[in-house]
């Protein structure tokens, strides 16, 4: 019979009492606001069963108001590991009802264990945020603990995957943990991330503006770029990073989960053609494209609202992990501005870091003219993307649908900057820029002279198309591999995924590059 522990089992009701009925107000006010506890997330976000806690005693052993003979177990958040359909991540949960959440220096040391074992076991790491920011009664210990996590999360980029998902206030300092993340999640009307709150903003510039104005997830959803992906609830947010870390893999040197093979090398695709109108000027949805390639026309769309005429997702193409990067034809006609460029710029270091190979649709008309865009820093920024896509070693394919013009063609994977297969549909037009625009350049004096300028254009126009945007120019100049029919694209991809398959490439001996941030 097992020798009996009564200072054991007395801990460990301890423990369950703080569990179950602890902090029973507390676990109300979370719930009326719309809000899970820290448990009831875990338990949606992992396997049955499968959570190991650590730590679960660790107490503060700070003083200060409200502290002293204050002691809960946790302190405030709940640590350790778990499975995602039986893979392993890492992970831990702030829990609001222990002093708001708020990180102090036990806290923050749970959660530089639970950092260090992701990294040392090359597992996913997931944080779910919830929190009033640095424990104030603990001064700058609780900073100390917040620089412990950002040093962490820096040596685990790109070792890792990191997921932040922002479930309450993460306000001050705290907001650059889910910066430094690969994707952030937020809920609207409950999430909340600013450097300063409604009141410090009113307080230094008058402005009344509300939480979900100033912080809340379609602002960074839509105009800051912070968050990733944004839900309605808490529920079905859990349930995306879970379809998140199924596309994923483990950590830098292992391969993201493949499925079986379904076949893709001899689809035939009759829809795409009908998708993309053959005028070069007509928009449409590439989330339609993305759709007929991708295994069960399914895909996992980042910054879905912000900067919304690059579209970036990740998916699968005959069971194995793929990131599309795709112009977006029915947003400002599918032009690269400054955010666009660095959204896909970040995607494609991502994918790079962790060895998914990349494919490029590309109908862009060029980068957003603009003083405004010039102010704003279109050059550095279109630079990021460039410095991104020149940077990768990872299979990389491009199909160029319709438009690529200019520099923005050069930029998405052109042969040039080193991809590896460029395929274009008969539809292609590969320029240095549109008929009109090359004319009214190369013919202006003809032009302001001609008798009758407009059949004079109209000529011009017929010869530079023929001449310049036939859609055998550049497959005869080798670049492009190859014009296939549009039906045939996901057949294509499939075919080329799998002769790149074993793709290397050693990276330059460097410290690291100076790439244009
Ligand atoms: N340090 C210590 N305790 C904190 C805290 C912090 N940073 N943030 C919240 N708490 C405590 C509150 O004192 C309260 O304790 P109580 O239940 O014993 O009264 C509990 O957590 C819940 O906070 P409360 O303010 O009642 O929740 P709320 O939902 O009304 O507001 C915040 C949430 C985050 C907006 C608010 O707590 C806040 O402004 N916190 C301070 C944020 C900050 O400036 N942090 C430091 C900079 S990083």
């Amino acid at each position: 019979t097992a020798p009996d522990m009564p200072l054991l089992r007395q801990r460990r009701e301890e423990l369950r009492a703080h569990i179950a009925e602890g902090r029973l107000d507390a676990v109300r006010r979370q719930h009326s606001l719309g809000k899970l506890t820290a448990r009831e997330r875990l338990a949606l976000l992992l396997d049955d069963d499968s959570f190991l806690e650590l730590e679960p005693y660790r107490r503060h052993q700070a003083a200060g108001p409200g502290l002293s003979g204050n002691r809960p177990h946790t302190d405030g958040v709940i640590a350790g590991s778990g499975t995602i359909d039986g893979r392993r991540v890492f992970v831990y949960a702030q829990d609001f009802t222990v002093f708001g959440g708020s990180l102090g220096e036990a806290h923050a040391a749970k959660i530089h264990k639970v950092l260090d074992l992701a990294i040392a076991n090359g597992a996913p790491v997931i944080a779910l945020n919830d929190s009033g920011g640095a424990r104030i009664q603990e001064g700058v210990l609780a900073l100390n603990g917040y620089g412990g996590i950002f040093r962490r999360q820096v040596e685990a980029s790109g070792v890792v995957p990191q997921i932040s998902v922002v479930l309450g206030p993460c306000a001050g300092g705290a907001a650059y943990s889910p910066a430094l993340a690969d994707f952030t999640f937020m809920v609207r009307d409950t999430s909340r991330m600013y450097l300063t709150g409604p009141d410090v903003v009113a307080a230094v510039s008058g402005h009344l503006v509300s939480h979900e104005e100033l912080g809340g997830a379609d602002v960074h959803g839509s105009y800051s770029g912070v968050a990733t992906v944004v839900h309605d609830d808490e529920q079905s947010c859990l349930a995306d990073v879970r379809y998140l870390v199924s596309l994923l893999p483990a950590n830098y040197l292992e391969p993201a989960p493949e499925t079986a093979e379904i076949g893709a090398r001899d689809d035939y695709r009759p829809r795409l053609a009908e998708i993309v109108p053959a005028e070069p000027n007509r928009p449409y949805d590439m989330r339609e494209v993305f759709a007929e390639l991708a295994d069960d026309g399914e895909f996992f769309e980042l910054h879905e609202s912000w900067a919304r005429n690059v579209l970036c997702a990740l998916t699968r193409i005959d069971g194995r992990v793929v990131g599309f990067v795709g112009n977006q034809p029915s947003v400002f006609a599918g032009v690269l501005d400054g955010p666009a460029s660095q959204k896909a710029a970040r995607f494609v270091r991502f994918c790079d870091a962790f060895g998914i190979p990349l494919v490029s649709l590309v109908d862009v008309p060029g980068f957003l003219p603009g003083v405004e865009q010039e102010r704003g820093g279109i050059i550095r920024q279109g630079a990021q993307l460039l410095h991104a896509y020149c940077e990768a070693t990872v299979p990389r394919i491009q199909v160029i649908l319709r438009k690529a013009y200019g520099g923005a063609y050069i930029v998405m994977d052109s042969r040039s900057i080193g991809t590896d297969l460029s395929l274009a549909w008969p539809t292609n037009q590969i320029a240095v820029m549109g008929a009109e625009g090359a004319v009214n350049v190369l013919h202006r004096r003809d032009l302001a002279t001609a008798a009758d300028p407009a059949a004079l254009r109209a000529q011009l126009v017929g010869e530079y198309t023929q001449e310049y945007l036939n859609p055998q120019y550049a497959a005869e100049r080798g670049l492009v591999d190859d014009i296939i029919d549009p039906a045939e694209t996901r057949a294509a991809l499939a075919r080329g995924l799998a002769m790149l398959r074993d793709k290397r490439k050693p990276p330059p001996a460097r410290k690291h590059g100076n790439q244009p941030i």
